[in-house]
């Protein structure tokens, strides 16, 4: 009787410690994706013209955080967040944003926006040889998305770069810390005399958004490509990581896998050079994996389109392979967003943002 009591337990314990992983590989795809808690997405973005809510007419005014929730679980159908007027506003540096970045805690315990720091006005365009070193920074209050501590400047590189543009950020499990990763280039010297070198992304780690490691190259595709503009996702097969960036030799976006993480071999989703889309311009590329099944969505900001700004593509054989179907403007998907990101969100964390900015 004892025995086979304890018999019994410890086959039931033993199924229990057993059943995540045989379930991890047994359950098909659709089952997998249906457990997901996400109920919709919250995308952050800003506009590069901007006059007040509905009105596009060129201003500067929109370089700073606006945004977008999804209607219901639909990732190209959405509603312009606070009547189209901004969530948050710098207050910082040059006062104006532009390549906004959410990043969460794995727990979803603390955000944080992080972006470009500039107004374009204010600084004379792109082409500055003192361009913002540092990027903005904003904490939300706790796991809230609605709630957001002031802004603040951290330097990312050092007195001889040109610029720290286009930041966005990974959480490293085995690091504890993100990595946050952006476009610089450089000069010989702190005076910038002579022109600066062609452009990479530099990473450095932290823990805080405070202090950083030092920063160092971590994509350098040589002199006649310049690489701006990188988004990186785990896709959840194994250590594979999918990679988009702006290739500037042709000015359109690209993409890479590896199958062995972060600092692994890359190779070319087709080759270098198919891109998403092989006949429009783009830059800012996001993906993201639908809530409700397998697809994935890849978004450009198709500046020399009309209108120009963000346009939904799907990734038909997957996110590793090539392949895409431009939908150009399927209806609810918002006009003129520009460069941002798309964050799938729980229950509470869409019922948060609809009371708060619906
Ligand atoms: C950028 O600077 C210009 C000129 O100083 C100013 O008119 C404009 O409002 C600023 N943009 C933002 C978003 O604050």
């Amino acid at each position: 009787m004892r025995l086979l009591l304890l018999t019994s337990l410890l086959s039931l314990a033993l199924a229990a410690l057993a059943s995540p992983i045989a379930q991890q590989q047994q359950q098909p795809a659709k089952a997998r994706a249906a457990a997901s808690d996400k109920v919709g997405y919250f995308f952050v973005h800003f506009h590069d013209d901007y006059k007040s809510p509905g009105d596009y007419s060129t201003y500067p005014a929109g370089e700073q955080v606006f945004g977008q929730l999804s209607n219901g679980n639909n990732a190209i159908s959405y509603t312009a967040l606070k009547g189209g007027a901004p969530l948050l506003t710098s207050t910082v540096g040059t006062k104006g944003v532009r390549d906004m970045y959410l990043v969460s805690k794995p727990d979803e315990s603390q955000h944080y926006i992080i972006a470009t720091d500039l107004n374009q006005t204010a600084v004379g365009g792109f082409g500055g040889k003192f361009l913002s070193r540092s990027l903005v920074i904003w904490d939300s209050e706790g796991p809230s998305l609605t709630k957001w501590k002031a802004p603040r400047l951290v330097e990312v590189v050092p007195p001889e770069f040109r610029m720290a543009w286009a930041p966005e950020a990974m959480w490293i499990e085995e690091r504890k810390s993100f990595m946050v990763y952006w476009s610089s280039n450089k000069y010989a010297d702190a005076s910038h005399s002579g022109t600066p070198d062609y452009d990479k992304i530099y990473r450095a780690y932290t823990t805080d958004f405070r202090s950083f490691t030092q920063p160092e190259v971590y994509i350098d595709l040589g002199a006649g490509t310049g690489v701006i503009d990188l988004t990186m996702h785990p896709t959840g097969q194994g250590n594979q990581y999918v990679r988009f960036f702006k290739d500037e030799s042709v000015s359109k976006c690209r993409g890479q896998v590896s199958n062995s993480g972060i600092d692994g071999q890359w190779n070319d989703i087709g080759s270098a050079k198919e891109y998403v889309d092989n006949n429009n311009q783009s830059e800012a590329c996001l993906f993201f994996k639908d809530n409700l099944s397998d697809k994935w969505w890849v978004f450009l900001d198709q500046y020399g389109r009309n209108p120009p700004g963000y346009y939904p593509y799907t990734a038909d054989k997957g996110i590793t392979q090539y392949g895409y179907t431009d939908l150009g403007f399927p209806p609810g998907m918002p006009k003129l967003l520009k460069h941002g990101a798309v964050k799938p969100v729980n229950q509470a964390q869409y019922d948060e943002i609809k009371a708060a900015w619906g």
